[in-house]
């Protein structure tokens, strides 16, 4: 089981940055925790603040076969990027969307989430948990095939 998490803007920063919507965790020290909770599942990393960055790894993701699934954190792209959700759209890697904070508490314009149809569902709100949840819904769905 190979999974790819993507994580786009300001995300690099998480743990330091608004940890009322975010947390006081970094990523670093998740992606530990979960390669321990999940041994058996080969997590690959990517962050960027760059758009475009976040699309050319969707698309490398998507040409190789060897991934079970993504976990995409665009950030803020999540409410802007049509081209991200074209990326989404474009690929058969099953792409799940997720949000560390609960969006719908939040400013108007975070309530659009332009990835969403394209996505085969969002975790958000639940913080890091999230992508706990999200390993398992793919490791789910494999012993389900
Ligand atoms: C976020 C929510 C976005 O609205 C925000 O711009 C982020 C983080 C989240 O994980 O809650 O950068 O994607």
């Amino acid at each position: 089981m190979k999974i790819a998490i993507i994580n786009g803007p300001n995300l690099n920063l998480t743990g330091k940055r608004e940890t009322h919507w975010y947390g006081e965790t970094d990523f670093g020290s998740f992606l530990q925790k979960a390669r321990t909770i999940f041994p058996e599942v080969v997590l690959y990393y990517f962050q960027s603040n760059i758009e475009g960055e976040i699309i050319n790894e969707l698309h490398k993701i998507g040409a190789d076969a060897s991934f079970n699934g993504v976990l995409l954190n665009a950030g803020a792209y999540a409410h802007t990027s049509l081209a991200i959700a074209d990326a989404v759209a474009a690929i058969k890697t099953p792409v799940l969307g997720i949000h560390l904070s609960n969006v719908y508490k939040r400013e108007a314009e975070r309530h659009t989430d332009l990835l969403t149809a394209s996505c085969i569902g969002n975790i958000g709100g639940l913080g890091l948990a999230g992508y706990e949840l999200g390993i398992l819904y793919f490791l789910k769905t494999k012993e389900q095939k």
